[in-house]
């Protein structure tokens, strides 16, 4: 068992005592709140009935006129680890956060791609949101590349770092849209990397956004036509650039630690470099840091898909056939231990697949 985090001490203690968190206020249902609390897919209010979410059901219901969100705690979180068992506690956390976040005179314009929440209670297992009439984001473009950097870069600053932003937890419907917050963390910007302090520099929102997203779709892209994945890994290159310069200056002038600073200006220094140069070692090289950190993730939470496995399938080409290439990037284990790695993963997450 690993040994938990003072995050997730204080989140277990909180669901053991009886304590409750609310976020705004029943009044503010369009229906009942026992009503809510009880929905299971059957009522006349309920229009669909989501099946993706591990955390929790999440119901579309009709009520006064209008679409909402119904999320309700599943008993437990199919995710089979601490974070998976406290997200629901978190998100209702996050919401609280957010929900002051967005009042903010200088963040909260740049957080409008946030679901609000209309009503959340950690007790009841409920929270409920406006219904946002988007679709799932396939093919990235420059609009919404930029929209989403934008809102990392102010949810960074406001002190708020997101683990999980996974193609199911992206929405479009003319602006991007961020809404389930069950893997958001607080941290200090100004001091701290992530929200696990400084202790591990290879995460960022960027790479957050690489690893449980975007390389999935470079690895469809990259099966059609290599200088397809190439060409849009550029484009997210250059607009993840342009954010993390402008957040670099704000993190200045709101005084940020010089540790925060180089390390920022290191990861943008990489990128100009490679962009200017060789920008498929780029690619080689946080794609290979995407697809082994996402299979990990998947490995950790038994929580694999058909995509767990393309990865896996992506990382036993590339250790194959371009090992060499690799030492010379990044730290890596030798050949036959890779191999032999693989070999292991690809058996559990085929055992453990989920519906
Ligand atoms: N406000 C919303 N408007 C429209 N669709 C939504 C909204 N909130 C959630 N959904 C849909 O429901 C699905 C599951 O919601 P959500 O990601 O919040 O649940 P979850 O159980 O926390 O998910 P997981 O733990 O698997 O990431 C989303 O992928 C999305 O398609
Ligand atoms: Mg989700």
């Amino acid at each position: 068992m690993n040994t938990l985090n003072t995050r997730q001490q204080a989140q277990l203690a909180f669901i053991a005592s009886n304590a409750e968190l609310e976020v705004g206020h029943p009044d503010d249902c369009p229906l009942p709140l026992a009503t809510l609390a009880t929905t299971d897919g059957s009522e006349d209010y309920v229009s669909r009935v989501l099946s993706g979410g591990l955390t929790a059901h999440v119901y579309r219901i009709e009520a006064q006129g209008r679409s909402w969100t119904l999320k309700r705690a599943r008993e437990r979180c199919l995710v089979q680890n601490t974070d998976g068992q406290t997200s629901f506690l978190n998100e209702v956390q996050r919401r609280a956060d957010l929900r002051e976040l967005k009042r903010d005179p200088i963040l909260g314009e740049r957080l409008i791609g946030i679901v609000d929440t209309c009503y959340g209670s950690f007790r009841q297992g409920v929270l409920l949101s406006p219904w946002i009439e988007g679709d799932p984001i396939a093919t990235w473009n420059e609009r919404q590349l930029t929209q989403l950097f934008e809102m990392l870069a102010a949810l960074l600053l406001g002190g708020l770092f997101e683990w999980d932003l996974c193609p199911g937890n992206t929405l479009d419907d003319g602006h991007v849209r961020l809404f389930d917050f069950g893997y958001m963390y607080r941290f200090d910007p100004l001091r701290q990397f992530n929200s696990n302090g400084t202790e591990m520099p290879q995460f960022h929102a960027a790479e957050r956004f690489e690893t449980r997203q975007y390389f999935a779709h470079l690895l469809a892209l990259e099966q059609r036509e290599e200088s397809l994945a190439l060409a849009a890994f550029a484009l997210e290159k250059r607009i993840a650039l342009e954010a993390y310069g402008r957040l670099h200056m704000e993190l200045e002038t709101r005084g940020a630690s010089s540790t925060v600073l180089d390390w920022l200006a290191g990861i943008i220094g990489e990128w100009k470099h490679a962009m200017r140069g060789d920008l498929e070692a780029l690619y080689l090289k946080e794609a290979w840091r995407s697809h082994w950190l996402d299979l990990h993730d998947d490995l950790s939470g038994q929580t694999c898909t058909a995509s767990t496995l393309a990865r896996i399938g992506w990382l036993e080409r590339t250790t194959r056939e371009r090992h060499g290439d690799l030492q010379r990037l990044l730290p890596v284990e030798p050949q036959r231990q890779l191999v032999e790695e693989l070999r292991r993963a690809r058996q559990l997450a085929e055992r453990w697949q989920i519906a």
